[in-house]
């Protein structure tokens, strides 16, 4: 019996060999902080995302500058409607004066720099919270939502949204937006399609948050969003959302898709996003706070992942965190 020749313990010995070898680094440029912004003032705790607030506008430029002074390229930003913002129609939702739109406009003009994502779906504007117009049986309707969105696209253009982000899984929503986009000469705005968000248990604790739960009913939103048993269906979905025009693509969740991550990048080699969404952060902070996991530990071995699994940037409500860690690791 001879000794192995090769030891991949070798390079794992000392730290500078460690370091030599590290395929993927985190940085803040990875990194985009999804952020709640309510009409009235003030702060208000989101009770399933420990450390999540509900912001005012005004909260929302101090939150703003941190995330600047921090180095995270940009915010997506959802807004809390009221009761009274919400209707049959989701009017509100392309209204120039509506919270999301006032909103852009407030950061826009503080910090130009501050990269700017907005949500265009229709869900905090029903009054039954699906992302979409209904019939008379409840079914989301495809193309009367279509219109709805690309005017709430376009309502986002006009304030000064730098990407439009929908988030609704309609067919052809995202080459609608992006003519209507061109159109109205609106040649910048980038479309980040949400192109594979699947039919997930793990948005409960954003629905609190916009409190858009309403009574989805039965069938939930399993008529639009993706089945988590397929995977196939998300190349699909992926090669349409690039051939109708968006610059950036998404798959959400994040730590339980990775397979999907990697397929797509492997596949198309765009840019692709990933959200790490509520319920990941719930798990993580409730496992922390009981003590029974390390969360900055555990935060950032989840994020690497989701790198490694080929996203190029994660929409995550541990962004600040997770830049502040770094931040210090570096010092
Ligand atoms: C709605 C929307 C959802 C999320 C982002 N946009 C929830 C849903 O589809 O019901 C989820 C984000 C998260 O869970 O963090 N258009």
């Amino acid at each position: 019996m001879g000794y192995p020749y090769t030891r991949p313990r070798r390079m794992r010995r000392d730290a500078f060999s460690r370091r030599l070898m590290r395929e993927h680094r985190l940085s803040s440029d990875d990194l985009i902080y999804p952020v709640f912004v309510h009409d009235i003032d003030g702060r208000a705790p989101v009770a399933s995302m420990p450390g999540v607030e509900r912001l005012s506008i005004d909260e929302l430029l101090r939150v703003a500058e941190q995330a600047l002074a921090l180095g995270v390229p940009a915010l997506a930003l959802f807004p809390v409607e009221g009761q009274a913002a919400k209707s049959l129609d989701a009017a509100r939702a392309w209204h120039p004066e509506g919270l999301a739109q006032r909103a852009v406009r407030a950061l826009k003009q503080r910090f130009p720099e501050l990269g700017l994502i907005t949500d265009v779906a229709l869900d905090p504007f029903t009054t039954h919270g699906q992302d979409g117009l209904i019939d008379d049986s409840g079914y989301v309707m495809n193309d009367e939502t279509v219109e709805a969105l690309v005017k709430q696209a376009l309502s986002h253009a006009e304030a000064g949204a730098d990407v439009v982000a929908p988030s609704d899984m309609m067919d052809g929503r995202i080459g609608a937006i992006r003519e209507a986009l061109e159109e109205t000469r609106h040649i910048h705005t980038r479309i980040l399609a949400y192109s594979a968000k699947y039919a997930s248990s793990f948005y409960g604790p954003f629905r609190d948050a916009v409190g858009s739960a309403g009574n989805l009913g039965k069938d939930n939103k399993y008529t639009y969003q993706m089945d988590p048993a397929n995977s196939d269906e998300a190349l699909r979905e992926v090669a349409l959302d690039l051939e109708e025009g968006a610059d950036m693509v998404m798959i959400k969740p994040g730590l339980p898709y990775l397979d999907i991550v990697r397929r797509v990048k492997d596949e198309f080699g765009a840019p692709t996003l990933v959200y790490q969404v509520s319920g990941e952060y719930a798990m993580l902070k409730a496992a922390a706070q009981n003590g029974w996991l390390n969360e900055r530990a555990c935060v950032l071995e989840s994020l690497t992942s989701i790198k490694r699994a080929g996203a190029d940037a994660v929409l995550t409500y541990s962004a600040l965190d997770a830049a502040r860690w770094l931040k210090e690791d570096a010092a």
